[in-house]
């Protein structure tokens, strides 16, 4: 049973369609949720499915191994990005390597680095009329949205879309997808990863 801490800046309803999926299964279970922003709705949620949720500070995550610790501290083997928009420092990197994934709202490496997230995203897709859309899981290094690619997923951009409708379509593959994705990559996991 490997322990997953998500890490998560605003609704998180990604880490919560995780967390429920997880809480079922012999193969993993999120331990942990960890948020930059104290007001994120993700605590509330990660609070009432009673899984550990910490706030921490800018300062903190950039300029102490304090996050390190935490993970550490609390056995994490495995650490999920769902919609958190801050890089990852080189100390949680080289501790965790192999062992970080993100998920971004289109098909990497189209629309991706620095600003684009969440509905900046589906804006540029429609201002550029694509035809297609759909989400990227991808490893996480030290620059934005450039990890190798694990797993795409693809719908259509409708006439008429939304940043909101395209949006909530591309949700529904994130719901759909990325909780196996993460499983399969947990099973793949050497015997022995702790340092
Ligand atoms: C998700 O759509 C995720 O792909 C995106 O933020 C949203 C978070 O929604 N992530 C990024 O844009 C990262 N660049 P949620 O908080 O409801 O899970």
């Amino acid at each position: 049973m490997r322990n997953i801490a998500i890490l998560a800046s605003g609704s998180g309803t990604n880490a919560e369609n995780i967390i429920k999926y997880f809480s079922n299964r012999k193969t993993g279970k999120v331990t942990l949720v960890l948020s930059n922003k104290h007001e994120a709705y993700v605590l509330r949620r990660a609070a009432k499915h009673n899984v550990k949720s910490l706030f921490f500070e800018h300062t903190d995550f950039y300029g102490s191994d304090a996050v390190l610790d935490t993970l550490l501290k609390n056995k994490i083997d495995f650490v999920v990005l769902a919609g958190f928009m801050l890089l990852i420092p080189e100390n949680i990197l080289d501790n965790f390597e192999g062992r970080i994934v993100n998920i971004h709202p289109a098909l990497l490496p189209k629309y991706g680095g620095k600003g684009m997230y969440g509905e900046h995203v589906h804006k540029a897709v429609l201002e550029n009329n694509e035809k297609e859309s759909g989400i990227t899981i991808h490893y996480v290094n030290r620059f934005y949205d450039e990890g190798n690619i694990i797993f795409q997923a693809k719908c259509r951009v409708m006439p008429g879309d939304t940043p909101e409708s395209l949006a909530s379509r591309v949700h529904e593959l994130e719901y759909a997808h990325f909780p196996e994705v993460i499983e399969k990559l947990i099973e793949k996991l050497p015997e022995r990863i702790r340092k």
